[in-house]
């Protein structure tokens, strides 16, 4: 089995090559029994070594999470929630659009009926209690969640699952976004 820290790099890798997030935007965990492994803050997606991931406790913030993403807070809350092993943190445009201008994304893409359903949008600002709190409510009932104007959190019971998901609701999205477009060309 991989090292935790090469999952990440691998799926950091195909996040950035799939433009789901620019380098130096996004963040991803693992879970593990009393612990998880994120990505630390400002760590480039593409360029992660084992120094770019930091382990911290699953229970409370300690002294550690100042080094790990700002959003380990909202990684937290969804382990404490649901039954994810781990979560990937994107900003891919089409869905950040679209979150913007509706209440959620309903798939009409049928891999995206089948596998995804419905992606609520949730508010709160990044890395607060708030968007932690609204996340872990979201994905204890749906397979990912989009922060509105910011971005995707997807959980699965393992990172490739996660980044599945993350890659499904861009995908939904850049349809709808399609379909919106052509309504509009055809008036
Ligand atoms: P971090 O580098 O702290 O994970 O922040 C990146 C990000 O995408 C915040 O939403």
């Amino acid at each position: 089995m991989m090292d935790g820290w090469m999952q990440i790099a691998e799926v950091g890798r195909r996040i950035v090559r799939s433009g789901l997030a620019s380098s130096r935007f996004g963040n991803m965990s693992i879970r593990f029994a009393d612990s998880m492994l994120i990505t630390r803050t400002g760590s480039l997606l593409d360029e992660i070594d084992p120094s770019q991931v930091i382990e911290v406790d699953l229970e409370a913030a300690s002294a550690r999470d100042a080094l790990a993403s700002s959003e380990a807070i909202v990684h937290r809350a969804v382990y404490s929630e649901t039954s994810a092993r781990a979560i990937v943190h994107t900003h891919s445009p089409y869905a950040v659009a679209l979150s913007i201008l509706e209440d959620r994304l309903d798939p009409l893409d049928g891999e995206g009926r089948a596998f995804l359903g419905q992606v609520p949008v949730v508010e709160g600002a990044f890395g607060t209690a708030k968007l932690a709190r609204n996340v872990a409510r979201a994905l204890s009932q749906a397979r990912a969640t989009i922060a509105r104007g910011h971005g995707v959190f997807a959980a699965g019971g393992s990172l490739a699952e996660a980044y599945s998901m993350a890659c499904m609701v861009e995908h939904s999205a850049q349809v709808i976004c399609i379909i919106g477009w052509r309504a509009k060309v055809q008036g």
